[in-house]
């Protein structure tokens, strides 16, 4: 990377910055996984993570948060966080300290502490609506996947790019009603379906890893999720598309405050996360990404993954804590 483009590109030492912070949300949550509290375990996590992004040297700005001033008390839609406010590398971030929280509260798989960033104006500030979400690995071409088209249009596309019949292709879908035309559609092609409970920031990475044999992520979920979803699709590669889902005049409202002016728009992976981002996530309990969070005597045990869309660097950080 030569200086110039590493001038237009994220601080590289914040990379590793950003694991601590997941590591710190991811920990603090652990202690309430299985409790069956999910508004103890989000809370804990939003406050650890809040601590540990204040120590950053930048003037950091929360665009997905747990939501809008009134509602959230911490961590919220425009919320400035960082040691360097008004002096420092100015940083859009989106979080979810505990994705996943119902998991967490029942120790279930795939809860993940996780956050992106990227230089001011780069993440959507996508409000807390559903999105619409199609999403594949790498190596197909480009366009392969589209919300516009059937999901046996898309199903049928990736099986005859991928050199195998409709019946061969793995769906991950978050087990929802909503989803009951699309789960017969695809069982009626004889896909395969992962059906998840929660989780879908792990369900469309996971189209990006041939150990878990998910080829493709479909289905409406958390549009912030959405976003954090497509930083990580950015670094690691893949193909992602979303569009807002709004239920009524509020949600439409909300979006316009947010500067959301095409409502119909199907969002690609660069109008999600653009210019250089940095995905960085923790496990809280075992999933198909991350290790969750182990307690052994007087250490916890975390594991992280961080990776940084402008030079696709993607780390495993293994962590030990003393407690
Ligand atoms: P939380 O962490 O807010 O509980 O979100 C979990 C989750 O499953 C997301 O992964 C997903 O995008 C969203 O909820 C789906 O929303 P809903 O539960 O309303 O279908």
């Amino acid at each position: 990377m030569t200086a110039a483009t590493r001038s237009k590109t994220l601080d590289r030492v914040l990379v590793l910055e950003m694991v601590r912070v997941t590591e710190a949300a991811a920990v603090a949550a652990s202690t309430l996984t299985g409790r069956g509290d999910e508004k103890a375990a989000d809370a804990a996590a939003v406050e650890a993570m809040r601590a540990a992004l204040n120590e950053l040297y930048m003037d950091g700005t929360v665009v997905i948060g747990e939501g809008e001033r009134d509602e959230a008390p911490m961590l919220f839609i425009g919320e400035k966080v960082g040691s360097a406010i008004g002096k420092g590398p100015k940083i859009d971030i989106a979080l979810d300290p505990l994705e996943g929280t119902t998991i967490c509260a029942t120790a279930g798989p795939n809860s993940l502490a996780v956050l992106a960033i990227a230089e001011e104006g780069g993440l959507l500030n996508a409000p807390d609506v559903y999105m619409d979400k199609i999403a594949c690995g790498p190596g197909y071409p480009e366009g392969i996947i589209d919300l516009d088209k059937s999901p046996t249009e898309n199903v049928r596309a990736l099986a005859a790019a991928k050199g195998v019949e409709p019946k061969d292709i793995i769906a991950c879908v978050l087990d929802r009603p909503r989803h009951q035309k699309l789960i017969a559609e695809l069982r009626a092609l004889g896909c395969g379906i992962m059906l998840i409970g929660d989780g879908d920031v792990a369900g469309v990475i996971a189209t990006t890893n041939p150990d878990t044999t998910i080829d493709i992520y479909m289905g409406a979920g958390g549009a912030p999720e959405g976003v954090l979803a497509a930083a990580a699709l950015r670094c690691v590669g893949g193909q992602f598309k979303g569009r807002l889902l709004f239920r009524n005049d509020d949600e439409r409202a909300r979006a316009a405050k947010w500067g959301v002016t095409d409502l119909d728009k199907q969002y690609d992976l660069t109008e999600l996360a653009r210019g250089d981002c940095i995905f960085a996530a923790t496990g809280v309990t075992d999933g198909s990404l991350l290790a969750g969070v182990k307690r052994k005597g007087k250490i916890m045990t975390t594991e992280s993954v961080v990776m940084r869309a402008s030079s696709g660097t993607v780390r495993w950080v293994k962590g030990e804590h003393r407690i």
